[in-house]
């Protein structure tokens, strides 16, 4: 090791190599010590091998009784809808309508988009989560202030301008031109600067003309390392609605496909009411789902079939979908998701559960290379875990026998008082 002076992380560790059914996919050190310099892990493995090693002047910040995992990944969320969570009565249609893009009018000034950025950044990494895959509102600057506030925080942030031509209000409404111009001036400034990427965000079906459609692809084909991020199959009216809008296409996810919104990269929302057609064709192209289950409930969309993501080899992550979502908190989503599992006769394992959001969601957003684990080489995010954060979880902990059973309690009665400390790209920004 050099003579730089890195971070030094010590504690029980925790992250996968590999899907969690492996058991050897499952690396657990008791006492261990995670080391990062120049932003990357360096180091990792038991404190008597790596402590006597450490370069000189590295800082060790010790956290014993607390459990380290790499920092967790949101696949979907709408950093504008913050300020509507918990809006009461409506599902999907309507929600959008009486709620959700009143709030969003708000971005087309730069002072309230940088203001909501900066907290929600904030509020993320409170809640141990380091990487986001953001929705933002049609307004340029939406996207400029999510960018901007992420860069600050060193987070690897994925994020897009919703491109949004109609069933929307004035104001909220662009045309495929300004799509094509102020989204590839997006990409050209934002994607892969620092740990920025850029995701185009046609925001669904219903809401896009075929010409916007068009340009979505045009924009994929010019810029084919960007990410897609929409929402597929979310509630009946709307599946309904995108068969009177697209006709000529075989169901909502043909349309996604039919303008090569589809494959690897490309993060739908929901997709809770698919045809065998539909997972055929997401397994085929390997086009990744994100299950939303508090959003889920709290719209009453419906119960995503987890297990079937698993049998249909489709790539799958976890997201908040803030502000139909109801916790910025992945414990508390994955406690929710669990309670789906449950009601669909499937279940969820405390390890495939972490998996999910640490490692899982890497894979599924080919980020794998840079986020995910505590492999040597990749960036240093990592979230550290309280288990005794609160009285209830302090009582209730001296009541568990195995780390698995520590891990379903903290993402079952868990959530952002249980995130001691979150680390990005090797350094400390938030703690309690
Ligand atoms: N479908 C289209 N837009 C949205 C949104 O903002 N939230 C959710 N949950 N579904 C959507
Ligand atoms: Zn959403």
């Amino acid at each position: 090791m050099t003579e730089t002076s890195g971070t030094a992380i010590r504690g029980q560790l925790l992250w996968f190599t590999g899907a969690p059914d492996t058991p050897s996919n499952i690396h657990h050190i008791e006492d261990g010590v995670l080391l990062m310099e120049d932003r990357k892990i360096t180091a990792c493995g038991p404190a008597k091998d790596i402590l006597p090693r450490l370069p000189k002047g590295t800082a060790v910040d010790h956290y014993p009784g607390h459990l380290i995992l790499p920092g967790f990944i949101d696949a979907h969320v709408h950093y504008p809808q913050i300020q509507i969570m918990g809006a009461h009565g409506k599902q999907l249609l309507d929600w959008l309508n009486d709620y959700t893009f009143k709030a969003e009018l708000a971005y087309r000034n730069p002072d309230h988009a940088t203001l909501n950025a900066e907290f929600f950044c904030d509020e993320l990494l409170r809640n141990g989560t380091t990487t986001a895959a953001t929705f933002c509102t049609v307004h340029p600057t939406s996207a400029e202030a999510l960018f901007t506030a992420a860069s600050g925080r060193h987070m690897a942030m994925i994020g897009g301008r919703v491109m949004m031509d109609r069933h929307a209000p004035e104001g909220l409404r662009d045309t495929p031109q300004q799509a094509y111009e102020q989204c590839g001036a997006l990409i050209r400034k934002w994607h892969k600067t620092g740990r920025n990427r850029y995701a185009l965000t046609p925001r669904f079906a219903p809401s896009c003309s075929p010409e916007q459609m068009e340009v979505a692809q045009s924009l994929r084909q010019e810029y084919p390392d960007v990410y897609v991020q929409s929402h597929l199959s979310e509630n009946c009216a709307e599946i309904d609605w995108v068969k009177e809008l697209y006709p000529e296409r075989n169901g909502y996810l043909d349309v996604y496909d039919h303008y090569e919104l589809t494959g690897p990269r490309s993060l739908l929302g929901h997709g809770i009411h698919l045809t065998d057609a539909e997972w055929q064709s997401l397994a085929d192209r390997q086009t990744t789902l994100v299950h939303c289950p508090t959003s889920n409930l709290f719209l009453g969309s419906g119960l995503f079939d987890l297990a079937r993501t698993r049998t249909e080899n489709v790539p799958v992550a976890l997201g908040t979908d803030v502000g139909a979502g109801t916790s910025l908190s992945l414990l508390a989503t994955l406690g929710e998701a669990y309670k789906i599992a449950q009601l669909r006769g499937a279940s969820l394992s405390a390890f495939e559960a972490f998996h999910m959001i640490t490692l899982g969601a890497a894979q599924a957003l080919n980020l794998d290379h840079e986020i995910g684990s505590f492999e040597v080489g990749k960036t240093g995010d990592v979230v550290v875990l309280d288990p005794n954060a609160t009285s209830l979880l302090h009582h209730r902990m001296k009541y568990t026998d195995t780390l698995e059973e520590l891990l379903f309690v903290l993402m079952t009665i868990g959530d952002d008082r249980a995130i001691k400390a979150t680390y990005t790209a090797g350094e400390k920004r938030h703690s309690r």
